[in-house]
């Protein structure tokens, strides 16, 4: 019998209208642009301002875009993943929501949180649900309304995040395309670095928690910074070398975007030409989970079936990894 692969076939997203620049962040904090584009690389992010909204508002429209440019309808899907740090709620599932709201019935779901990493990993996840034979269509999502856990008091995390959401439709190919391989690695030593102190159930929120603004992200940059520069290189090389894929055997890769300096590194390592490498951080920032759909989803009409991509990330935890996936289909 033919061995089932797991094929991304198709994409959606949804970024928030309100753009919120580096001028109007040095208005807010002591910074200025010329020090965000040079560190970081970000001119400006997309902010979900609507009131009593969270990430499924955002994950829902993706997930609507997806199913629309599919011809999909809802009863169709089997499973949905979620990869999330800003779940609606600590409970239920925001997958759940998701699913309720878009109008899937009869599937199951679930949140995925590996920070940064949270989207590879759940499009690792549910290739193997694909691949079982257990399923036919997955929707894999991920989403982060960062600005909802970001201290935009602190200038050394406020310019860094943005908000957006992005979803793909994994189903069987017999053709041998979609995912290849996977490395995925963690070291919880890396928890100490970037993490949020309360909410959880050590610290639950207090009067005390509140005041002492424990809620935000908390970023120790420069060890995230060597850890990230190094090990989406190691990874990224390594899933190359593991299938004799040199850099002309590669259309893209699509690398997490934290900070250009990272991603020019990566690139580097692997031996990759610039126009190789999917960037879109300097409209979006870092929106977590959902930084790689929204690089796809961009970069969509470039892509043919075939095509080998490389997508690899770095994130809280620390968690990385890479897939090695070969693109489905032609642009529409
Ligand atoms: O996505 C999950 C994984 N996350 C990452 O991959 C993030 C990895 N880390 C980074 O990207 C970088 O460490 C940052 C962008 C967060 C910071 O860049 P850096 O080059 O490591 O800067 P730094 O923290 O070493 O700070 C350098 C200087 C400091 O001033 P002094 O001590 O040299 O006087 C900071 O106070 O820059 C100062 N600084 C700022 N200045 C203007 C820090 N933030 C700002 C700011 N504007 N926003």
């Amino acid at each position: 019998m033919q061995k089932l692969t797991a094929a991304i076939t198709g994409i959606g997203a949804y970024v928030p209208d309100y753009i919120l620049t580096n001028d109007e962040l040095a208005n807010m904090v002591d910074t200025s642009d010329e020090w965000i584009m040079t560190r970081i690389g970000i001119k400006e992010r997309h902010i979900l301002k609507e009131e009593g909204e969270g990430t499924s508002f955002m994950a829902t429209k993706a997930v609507n875009d997806l199913l629309r440019k599919t011809n999909t309808s809802p009863e169709e899907i089997d499973l949905v993943i979620c990869a999330t740090v800003t779940p609606d709620h600590l409970f239920p599932a925001t997958a759940s929501i998701i699913a309720d709201k878009v109008g899937i019935k009869g599937a199951f779901h679930f949140d995925l949180n590996a920070g940064c990493s949270g989207f590879l990993y759940a499009l690792a996840t549910g290739s193997k649900y694909i691949e079982s034979g257990m399923c036919k269509k997955v929707i894999i999502i991920g989403a982060d309304k960062m600005s909802s856990i970001v201290d935009y008091t602190d200038r050394s995390v406020a310019p860094i995040f943005g908000d957006g959401a992005g979803a793909v439709l994994l189903e069987p190919s017999e053709e041998g395309l979609g995912v290849q391989d996977m490395i995925l690695e963690s070291d919880g030593v890396g928890r100490q670095f970037l993490h949020q102190k309360a909410g959880g159930s050590v610290k639950p929120p207090s009067h005390e928690s509140i005041d002492a603004r424990e809620h935000y992200i908390f970023q120790d940059g420069q060890p995230v910074f060597k850890w990230a520069v190094s090990k989406m290189a190691d990874v990224s090389v390594e899933i190359m070398n593991k299938h004799n894929l040199t850099a002309d055997d590669i259309a893209y890769l699509v690398p997490h975007q934290a900070n250009m300096r990272i991603i020019s590194a990566t690139a580097k390592r692997m031996k990759l030409d610039p126009e190789k490498v999917m960037i879109n951080i300097e409209r979006y920032g870092n929106t977590t989970a959902a930084t790689l759909p929204l690089c796809i989803w961009e970069y969509e009409s470039k892509l043919k079936k075939g095509d080998n991509l490389i997508i690899s990330t770095f994130g809280a935890g620390f968690t990385w990894g890479a897939i090695y996936l070969k693109w489905a289909y032609d642009p529409k």
